[in-house]
């Protein structure tokens, strides 16, 4: 592969760098079926985040994550304390970052300027980048809630040449989401899709510049 000449790196936050482990462990506290509870919890998720895209009717990632989880409730038939609500919820905010993650951010933050760039809230991504000890490696920590519409919309890729005041094609964005390596090459950027979980690519659009299994390979590939 022909060598990535970017200026600056982008990356998704939740399923990319973090792992959401935290809220897979919480459900099991509630849930009979921890696993499905869990994935449709972040179907739900999503799918409102596309949906309040869709309406213009924005409301932050934590507000979309209670109703997505209030959903999931109700679909499961389940009765939960707000005691219990509040511990799902929170787990979001105790992300832990995929083992390779640390070392390879440190490394590429020596050669690039970095970013997230993510559907999350500020307080969300201020709180699990602290609690995954990741935060320094960031020079910026984008939110979508900066421009009130979610991830795929140009809007939101838009805050990154923005702020970085780079172009579409000095940028490298990095994610695990389909969706959002689907609307990031749509955009323009220059994208790294990590599929840790060999999924297959939704066939809406361009395909990303590179596919790799982890940030390790990510980091060879720069190299
Ligand atoms: C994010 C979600 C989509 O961090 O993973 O933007």
């Amino acid at each position: 592969m022909a060598k990535l000449r970017v200026k600056g790196i982008a990356f998704d936050m939740y399923g990319t760098v973090v792992d959401v482990g935290a809220v897979a462990e919480a459900c099991k506290a509630v849930a009979p079926d921890p696993l499905a509870f869990n994935a449709q919890w972040r179907a739900k998720q999503l799918e409102y985040t596309f949906l309040r895209s869709a309406m213009g009717k924005y409301q932050d990632f934590w507000k979309v994550s209670e109703q997505a989880l209030e959903f999931t409730i109700r679909r499961f038939g389940l009765t939960i304390s707000a005691a219990q609500g509040k511990q799902l919820m929170e787990a979001w905010l105790q992300p832990t970052p995929y083992p390779e993650v640390p070392a390879i951010l440190s490394r590429l933050k020596e050669r690039y300027p970095l970013a997230i760039l993510s559907n999350g809230s500020p307080k969300m991504l201020q709180v699990g980048l602290a609690w995954a000890g990741l935060r320094s490696h960031f020079r910026w920590v984008l939110s979508a809630h900066a421009v009130r519409i979610y991830k795929p919309s140009p809007d939101v890729y838009q805050l990154a040449l923005k702020t970085t005041r780079l172009q579409k094609r000095e940028i490298l964005f990095v994610s695990s989401n389909s969706f959002d390596v689907v609307g990031s090459k749509s955009f323009g950027f220059m994208v790294c899709w990590i599929n840790r979980t060999g999924a297959p690519l939704d066939p809406l659009g361009p395909k990303p510049d590179l596919v790799v299994k982890s940030f390790d390979e990510l980091h060879t590939a720069l190299a």
